[in-house]
């Protein structure tokens, strides 16, 4: 039985598409905090059970018969929080009997910065938990960039970064997704760090690449930009995101999908 996490939100809905393409629901189940949520699994035979991360007796008999779990981190990046729950996910797994863990956690997570080191802490609770578990260290999703924002910035003819020129790794939600479909389905993925990243592009490919798009002049210049956070910016020109890994190719079979595949897709051309 693969049981999966966060199935109610962007990743892990994904993920329990592409496994219902590969497994039969039976072999399913979702976890949700809210069972109206996941009611939409419960009509194609997919097992819905109902788990908070803030409350650990509803994850121990969600977690039930579980061979592989897939522990989606929790979104609440609110100091203090995302460590409680996660040690209340990883407990509960270890009270279960899960078969192994995947984590999604995030690049770098080995020595992570500001919100991102509660994956550090959460793969360290992995570690000492004695369970078997893959750890997904995802990049940023790329929409979060490329998204349909990006018509304002062809409008204006300016795209503004505050990056250093420096390129960034980021990948698609879906083939993130797919990544780690494949980790819950396939062997020997236990042990496994797998750093997931797309291929490399910088601030001033996408001005290019929107121009070329859109057939209307779009220039980079450096600067405070609209398309992302200054905390985003600043990881970009500090090298956070400068380097490439080939393990979701690996993982996907193909090409993670590029710049100008994203491009497209956020200006809907
Ligand atoms: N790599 C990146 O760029 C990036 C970007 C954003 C987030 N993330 C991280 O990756 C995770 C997955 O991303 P996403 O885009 O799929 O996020 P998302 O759409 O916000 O989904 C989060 C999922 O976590 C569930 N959840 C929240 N609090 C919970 C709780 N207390 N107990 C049980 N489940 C709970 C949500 O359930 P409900 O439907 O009930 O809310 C939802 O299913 C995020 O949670 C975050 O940790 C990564």
């Amino acid at each position: 039985m693969i049981v999966v996490t966060g199935a109610t939100g962007k990743l892990g809905g994904l993920v329990v598409e592409d496994l219902l393409g590969r497994v039969p629901a039976s072999e399913v189940a979702v976890v949700a905090r809210a069972l109206g949520k996941a009611a939409g699994y419960f009509d194609r035979g997919v097992d819905v059970r109902q788990g908070d991360y803030e409350d650990p007796g509803s994850l121990r008999i969600a977690f039930e018969g579980a061979d592989v779990l897939l522990f989606v981190s929790s979104p609440d990046t609110t100091p203090g929080t995302r460590p409680r729950q996660h040690k209340n996910v990883v407990d509960a797994a270890v009270d279960a009997g899960v078969g192994r863990i995947v984590y999604t956690s995030a690049i770098n997570a080995q020595n992570a910065p500001g919100f991102l080191a509660d994956h550090t802490v959460t793969e360290k609770l992995l570690t000492a938990s004695g369970v078997p578990h893959t750890f997904l260290r995802n990049t940023f999703y790329q929409e979060t960039v490329l998204n349909p924002g990006l018509k304002a910035v062809v409008d204006a003819g300016v795209l503004r970064a505050a990056d250093g020129g420096r390129p960034v790794n980021f990948a698609s939600i879906a083939d993130l997704a797919l990544g780690a479909s494949a980790t819950l389905t396939g062997d020997g993925h236990a042990g496994a760090v797998y750093e997931l990243r797309g291929p490399l592009w910088t601030f001033a490919d996408l001005a290019d690449v929107l121009t070329s798009v859109s057939g209307r002049p779009v220039s980079y210049e450096a600067g405070e930009g609209e398309q992302g956070s200054a905390f985003l910016h600043d990881l970009v020109a500090s090298g956070f995101f400068a380097e490439p890994s080939g393990d979701l190719e690996k993982l996907i079979g193909r090409p993670p999908a590029g710049l100008r595949a994203g491009v497209e897709k956020a200006l809907g051309a």
